[in-house]
């Protein structure tokens, strides 16, 4: 324990990858497309996205519960690959590696040092029978190469990076002795505990109570932005993403709607879909007990979208148009320099109210 702590965790990402330009792209998504065969037919779960991520940059993933994130988060992760009953096309380049066409054990070698992930119920990750600290020093060991006690020093380092009280006395313990919030503390130390250059957070606190949500989704945006750690953070909820990210990425239906800096999108919707999702954040100046405009209708059936714009049959703005041709995602218009993009037939537009 003779390190500082902030040291103790940078260390392996200072060691592992070189320094990283400013601007570099990290990860470079394009047309990603991921297929599930079911028996009713081909489930078209993430359908054509293409997005990149430089290093240290954050990104926000958010769209309705079945619109394809976690699927897309596995996928540019390699946990989804294409075999038997899955399809995935595209490419997905992490640090210039191309995700889909490594090896198994090539894709092993990435998870921890290159890219980790955290998903939504803490215990998903964590063994019952295994203590706190062995989950952490099990992975420093293997991809570190650290001795025993040098990994077990660590792996309370790290605990105590994550705001653990007495990091020891709890490394000793079994996950079901702590509280949620603090299982999932652990679950974002085993994360960083190989200094992996991307971070993808998977709706990390939804199982937890709100209280403990705003601290976990704190504790995350501190420690990403300390190590200078990319991230992408992926919620059904774009009030979650706001202030917490540089970009946001608006899904529907397996596909990105909008794309931009999150404080455009917010500013400026162009998106029907995005302006409605922003339209039903309740606001403080807010008389209480106001009622939220809700989008009307239901997303559609991913084994059989519509044929045009998969938003148009909820979309008050839609015309024929919009319901036989999918509108490619393009940059704003009119202000192209933006570094936004929208795929819709009638963009919201400067003068316009961002209504649905
Ligand atoms: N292994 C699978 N086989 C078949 N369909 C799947 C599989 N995994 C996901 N799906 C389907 O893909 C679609 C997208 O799922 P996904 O879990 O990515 O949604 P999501 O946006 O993360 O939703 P939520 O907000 O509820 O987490 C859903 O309709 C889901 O049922
Ligand atoms: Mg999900």
């Amino acid at each position: 324990m003779g390190l500082p702590e902030r040291e103790a965790v940078t260390t392996p990402t200072a060691a592992g990858h070189p320094a990283p330009a400013p601007g570099t792209p990290l990860l470079t998504a394009t047309g990603v497309r991921t297929a599930f065969r079911t028996p009713r037919g081909a489930m078209r779960a993430v359908d054509g996205v293409s997005l990149s991520l430089s290093e240290g940059e954050t990104l926000g993933i958010v769209g309705e519960s079945g619109s394809g994130k976690s699927v897309l988060g596995r996928t540019l992760m390699g946990l989804i690959t294409d075999g038997p009953g899955t399809t995935v096309s595209g490419s997905v380049l992490l640090g210039g590696k191309d995700v889909h066409r490594l090896t198994p054990a090539g894709r092993r070698a990435l998870w921890g040092t290159e890219v980790a992930m955290v998903f939504q119920d803490p215990m998903t990750s964590l063994n019952p029978v295994k203590k706190v600290g062995a989950h952490l020093s099990e992975s420093i060991r293997l991809h570190l190469k650290l001795s025993r006690a040098d990994a077990r020093t660590r792996a309370v380092d790290l605990l105590r990076q994550v705001g653990i009280p007495e990091p020891a006395r709890r490394a000793a313990q079994y996950p079901h002795e702590l509280s949620g919030g603090m299982r999932q503390r652990v679950v974002i130390a085993m994360a960083l505990a190989c200094g992996p250059r991307l971070l993808i957070a998977d709706e990390p606190t939804t199982a937890l109570d709100v209280t403990v949500q705003k601290q976990i989704l704190d504790l995350l945006q501190s420690l990403t932005e300390d190590l200078g750690m990319a991230t992408i953070l992926i919620s059904h909820d774009l009030a979650t993403v706001a202030g917490r990210t540089d970009r946001v990425a608006v899904m529907y239906a397996g596909r990105l709607v909008e794309y931009a800096d999150t404080a455009a999108v917010f500013d400026r919707p162009r998106h029907p879909y995005s302006s409605a999702l922003i339209a039903s954040i309740p606001r403080l100046d807010q008389p209480p007990h106001t009622l939220l405009p809700t989008i009307e209708g239901r997303p559609p059936d991913l084994l059989h979208p519509p044929a045009g714009c998969r938003f148009a049959p909820r979309c008050t703005a839609a015309t024929e148009h919009c319901a036989t041709e999918a509108p490619e995602l393009a940059g704003y218009p009119g202000d192209r320099d933006a570094g936004g993009a929208v795929a819709c037939h009638h963009p919201l537009g400067a003068t316009e109210e961002a209504t649905v």
